[in-house]
Order: C-alpha cells, then sequence, then structure tokens
C-alpha cells in the first residue's frame, strides 16, 4: 500500500520555499533537508554517534557500489543497511542510474538496462530496471528511487526526447518491479536535460503513475547554473504540493538557497565531505583552504559563528598543522564541519520559512558566503 508520506507545514509568502514532515519507516524528516553522501554504507571518516551529534536527518547511500562490494545479499543476510553501517534513522539509495553513467567507455545502454565493468576488477555486470529495485530491496532502504538515464549536458533534443521516454518505460518497470511498498517509499526521477517541453513531459508522464516523491535529476551536470534554476522555476510548480521534492546531486550553498527558493524539499551532495578532505572548509564567511600560509599561526577557529565540535575546540593553525602533515584526524575534523556547516544552513532555512523571513536570510547569508547580493 502506497501511503502518503509527505506533508507541507509552512509556505514562505514572498517565495515558493516551504517546510515539510517526510514520513519514514526509520522516522520523520523535517524539510528543507541536506542528505550526507554514504556512498559505500559510510559517510567517510564520521560514525553514525557522529552524524547524529550534527543532526544528521537522513543519510543517502549508493545501490552500484553496494552492488558491486560487499553485495546487495551480504548486506541483506547482515540485517539490511540499517543494521549493516549501525545507522539507525532514515536512509535513501540512489539507484545506481547515475553511477553507472559515470563510468563512460565502461557502459553500454539498451533499452533493457545497462552493461557495464565493474570500476573495481573489470568484471562485467547488468543493471536493469527491475535489478536496480531488487538490489534496493534487499538493501532495505526508507526511500529508494527509480533507475534513470543521467544526460550528460551538453544534449542535444532529440537525444534528450529518446532519453527521457526511456527514462519512463524504466520508471513504470521499477514501479512494477517494487514489492515493498508498506516500508520502502520509491521515488521516479524527472529528467529532461534543460529543455522545458522535455521536463513537463518527463513530469506528466511520472506524475500519472502517483509515485510518493519525486526526485528531479540530470541537473548540476555541467550546465551553467542560471539553466538550472531556470529548470527548477518552470517544473516546480507542475509538481504536487503534497509530495516532497529532491533534487539530486547538488549542494553547494548557492544551490541549496536557490532551490529552497524554489520548493525544493531534499538535496545530496559529496560536496562538503570530497572538499573537507582536500582541505577546504565552507565558512560563514565563504570558503577557507586550510593549508594556506595565512592559517600558520590562526590560532582562531574555523569558524567563529559555528559551535560545531571543531570550531569549538580547534584553532585553523592546528587544522593547517593536521593537513600539511597529512594526518588522518584532519580530514575528521573538516569533514565534521563542513556536515554541521550544510545542516545548520538547512536548519536556519527552515526556521526562516517558519517564521516568514526567507528571503532575507538568504539574502545575508549569501552576501556574508559569497561577498556579493544574490
Ligand atoms: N544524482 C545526481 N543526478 C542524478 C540523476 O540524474 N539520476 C540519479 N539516479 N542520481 C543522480
Ligand atoms: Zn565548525
Amino acid at each position: 500500500m502506497k501511503k502518503n508520506i509527505f506533508q507541507q507545514t509552512a509556505v514562505s509568502s514572498e517565495s515558493k520555499g516551504r517546510t515539510g514532515l517526510l514520513t519514514t519507516t526509520h522516522g520523520q524528516i523535517e524539510t528543507p533537508i541536506f542528505m550526507p553522501v554514504g556512498t559505500q554504507a559510510t559517510v567517510k571518516t564520521m560514525t553514525p554517534e557522529e552524524l547524529k551529534t550534527i543532526h544528521t536527518q537522513i543519510l543517502l547511500s549508493n545501490t552500484y557500489h553496494l552492488y558491486m562490494r560487499p553485495g546487495h545479499d551480504l548486506v541483506a543476510r547482515a540485517g539490511g543497511l540499517h543494521s549493516f553501517m549501525n545507522w539507525p534513522g532514515p536512509i535513501l539509495t540512489d539507484s545506481g542510474g547515475f553511477q553507472v553513467f559515470s563510468l563512460g567507455p565502461l557502459r553500454k545502454i539498451t533499452e533493457e538496462g545497462v552493461a557495464f565493468q565493474s570500476h573495481i576488477d573489470g568484471s562485467r555486470h547488468f543493471i536493469s530496471p527491475e535489478k536496480s529495485v531488487e538490489i534496493q530491496n534487499s538493501l532495505g532502504a526508507d526511500i529508494i528511487m527509480a533507475f534513470d538515464e543521467c544526460i550528460p549536458y551538453p544534449a542535444d533534443h532529440e537525444y534528450v526526447l529518446h532519453s527521457v521516454d526511456r527514462t519512463t518505460r524504466w520508471a513504470k518497470r521499477c514501479f512494477d518491479a517494487h514489492n515493498r511498498w508498506d516500508d520502502q517509499h520509491l521515488f521516479g526521477i524527472i529528467q529532461g536535460g534543460i529543455f522545458h517541453d522535455l521536463r513537463q513531459r518527463s513530469a506528466e508522464a511520472l506524475l500519472a503513475m502517483d509515485f510518493p516523491g519525486y526526485g528531479i535529476g540530470g541537473l548540476s551536470v555541467g550546465e551553467p547554473k542560471e539553466s538550472m534554476y531556470d529548470v527548477l522555476d518552470h517544473l516546480i510548480p507542475q509538481m504536487p504540493q503534497d509530495k516532497p521534492r529532491y533534487l539530486m546531486g547538488v549542494g553547494s550553498p548557492d544551490c541549496l538557497i536557490h532551490g529552497v527558493l524554489r520548493g525544493v524539499d531534499m538535496f545530496d551532495c559529496v560536496l562538503p565531505t570530497r572538499i573537507a578532505r582536500n582541505g577546504t572548509a565552507m565558512t560563514s564567511m565563504g570558503q577557507v583552504v586550510i593549508k594556506n600560509a595565512v592559517h600558520t599561526e590562526a590560532f582562531e577557529p574555523l569558524d567563529p559563528n559555528c559551535d560545531c565540535y571543531t570550531c569549538q575546540n580547534y584553532s585553523r593553525a592546528y587544522l593547517r598543522h593536521l593537513f600539511k602533515a597529512n594526518e588522518i584526524l584532519g580530514l575528521r575534523l573538516l569533514t565534521w564541519h563542513n556536515l554541521h556547516f550544510l545542516l545548520h544552513l538547512m536548519k536556519t532555512l527552515r526556521q526562516a520559512i517558519t517564521e516568514d523571513h526567507l528571503v532575507e536570510t538568504c539574502r545575508a547569508f549569501y552576501l556574508q558566503y559569497y561577498g556579493k547580493p544574490l
């Protein structure tokens, strides 16, 4: 049985921003929300207890990676992904569509599915829409995604049209293959590149299938940010009010703000964790490259406005030292801070919507972070 899993709780009067409550088997999520990425059943360097302390509400993991290693059957025998990775809260798995398409020359797309070679040992595999759902059923995430084709940018209208129609047929096959409607919510993924007519075509076909939620895919793949905002401007008003809207693979502060202002409820991205491991922090004053010589004797916190564990206990000088000396703790402390920073930003935006000053809050944040007006 499909249930209504989302309820809008407040709407911004000067934008399309909204707050909501998303109900899953492993708990309720306040939206809009950013989901930290745990590709291989771990958010790199962070324990689940640490993720709890920064108020992580839901994690994302990847079907493709877990299928390749350690295998979905093994995860099922471990009692499912929650039990395997010791994360008791909600989890969303991506379908593998995006990851398989990123393999480039190692994959071949047909109507049946995608044949590809493992990035680990070169072995040959095949993922169809049915297989993706089977894997996600075994992993047991609270929210699972339909198997789609994420089109690269740029792509011509003719190619995108055919791809959108195939993604629609694949979504129907996923829908029919799904057998855990009681405890797993299957989301459809709207594609269509930067073409308004194709986004509308994709949305109409998927809305007719009545999924409990919808991903917006194929964005942040190299198109100008203005094109992404333009797609959201046109697409989101066509999406139902009582279903969650998930902008996939997007997580820079400017895109989060522009997405929330347009009515997006969920985001995920490797950006905060990846740049942390490269020594880049997101702070209220903008990005900080911790290895830079200016921080050699900076005995102040990374971000004076941050109350995360890292900023409460360590100096920029110490963090720089850790990175210069290739010490593991540096990766952990910057990851901790960056995730805290984005989760805190989302909380600020939720509160701004509830109190109805979203635009003002976005303008103030943006000016401080980017040093220019929104
Ligand atoms: N992650 C980022 N973009 C996409 C997309 O278009 N499809 C899927 N499945 N995952 C994504
Ligand atoms: Zn901090």
